[in-house]
Order: C-alpha cells, then sequence, then structure tokens
C-alpha cells in the first residue's frame, strides 16, 4: 500500500478517479467513452449511490445528468438541497451496454472504488438508489420495495438509507398517497432531516 497519510479528500480522490480511468478489470471498459467516478461534496453526511452510468453519463463523465438525474435534481431541490451539498455516485463506474443491470461479477470488480469513496469522505448517511445499490452495499436479501425509508446500521456506524432509483419513478409516475412517488417525497424529507443533524459534525 501506498502511504497516503497527509493527502487532502481532493487529493484522494483524484488518485481513485485515475485508478477507475486505467481500471480493465472488467468487461465494461471496453465500450465506456468515459468513466463516471462520482461529483459533489467531499465534507458532506450524505452520499448518494445509483446503479451505474447511463448514456449521458457515459457521454459527460458526470453521474445523474439524464433524465433520472434530472428528476434526482427535483426531489433533492424539494427539501432544498443541492447536487453539491451531497455526493453522487454509482455502484459500477462505466456505462453497462444498452443500460443493463450490471452483473454481479462486474460490481464485485467495481466496489473497492466505491469503498474507497466512502472511506474518503467517511459519510454518517448512505442513501442507495434502487436494488442494485441496497444489494451491493447490505447483500441479496432485501428488497427495495420492502425496505426503502427504513435505516440499516453498516460498517463503522455508517447509516444505509434505501430510497426508490428515480428511474423506477419515471416509469410510475403516479403522485397518489402510497404511490412509490409519494413514498419517495416522504424519504427526502427524513434524508433532509439526517442532514441537518449530521451536517457539520464531522
Ligand atoms: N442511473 C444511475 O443509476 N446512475 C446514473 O448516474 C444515471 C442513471
Ligand atoms: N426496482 C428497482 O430496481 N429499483 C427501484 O427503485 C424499485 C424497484
Amino acid at each position: 500500500m501506498m502511504n497516503l497519510v497527509g493527502n487532502t479528500k481532493e487529493e484522494l480522490m483524484e488518485i481513485v478517479k485515475r485508478r477507475v480511468e486505467s481500471c480493465a478489470t472488467c468487461p465494461l471498459y471496453l465500450h465506456r467513452n468515459n468513466v463516471v467516478v462520482g461529483e459533489g461534496s467531499l465534507d458532506t453526511p450524505i452520499i448518494f449511490v445509483g446503479e451505474g452510468p447511463g448514456e449521458e453519463e457515459d457521454k459527460t463523465g458526470r453521474p445523474f445528468v439524464g433524465r433520472a438525474g434530472q428528476l434526482l435534481d427535483k426531489i433533492l431541490e424539494s427539501v432544498g438541497l443541492k447536487r453539491n451539498d451531497v455526493y453522487i455516485t454509482n455502484v459500477v463506474k462505466c456505462r453497462p451496454p444498452n443500460n443493463r443491470t450490471p452483473t454481479s461479477a462486474e460490481q464485485r470488480a467495481c466496489l473497492h472504488f466505491l469503498l474507497a469513496q466512502i472511506e474518503i469522505i467517511n459519510p454518517k448517511v448512505i442513501v442507495a438508489l434502487g436494488a442494485t445499490a441496497l444489494n451491493a452495499l447490505l447483500g441479496s436479501n432485501y428488497q427495495i420495495t420492502k425496505v426503502r425509508g427504513r435505516k440499516f446500521e453498516w460498517k463503522a456506524g455508517i447509516i444505509i438509507f434505501p430510497m426508490f432509483h428515480p428511474s423506477f419513478l419515471l416509469r410510475n409516475p403516479s403522485k397518489a398517497q402510497g404511490s412509490p412517488k409519494w413514498l419517495t417525497w416522504e424519504d427526502i424529507k427524513e434524508v433532509k432531516r439526517m442532514f441537518d443533524e449530521y451536517k457539520g459534525k464531522g
């Protein structure tokens, strides 16, 4: 292991980025135009984790900038949060062809990058957006539809908070009471409450 003591969070994240850029561990590297490492605040108490880059993300190198990302922005804005108040990343850093779900081998190959990002930021809460992020972090025994809005204690006391993926909400646009969107607007209020509680408490 190289000695990383004394580096700033920005420098450490830059090291992760360079390692992702040179990664050829799984076949997803073959088709990528850009890696999508993540963006946002490195001093935030809350990280959002999605599944993997889509077409727009692969084109731009930025997470959640397509249709799902625009909805994520609106969900954040509804409670007064901006993208840059939190950190946004994904389970895999390269786009799976045709936006298929990354295979478990691809997820395993990439997971150490996410774990490094979590170590650098040291958040209080990880919002797992959708089934892939939930299962990558907590294991395959959990169903997003059953556990969204619940808090799970993870390593080092970090809370995992599962929410529906914005792409799922695009396919389920009803806002009726009890609908996925309605539940998501309940969940994001709890995210804001946790953000306010933990912000600045390092
Ligand atoms: N969907 C995801 O899971 N991540 C992105 O970055 C964009 C869409
Ligand atoms: N299935 C998913 O994969 N994600 C959701 O958010 C909901 C159902």
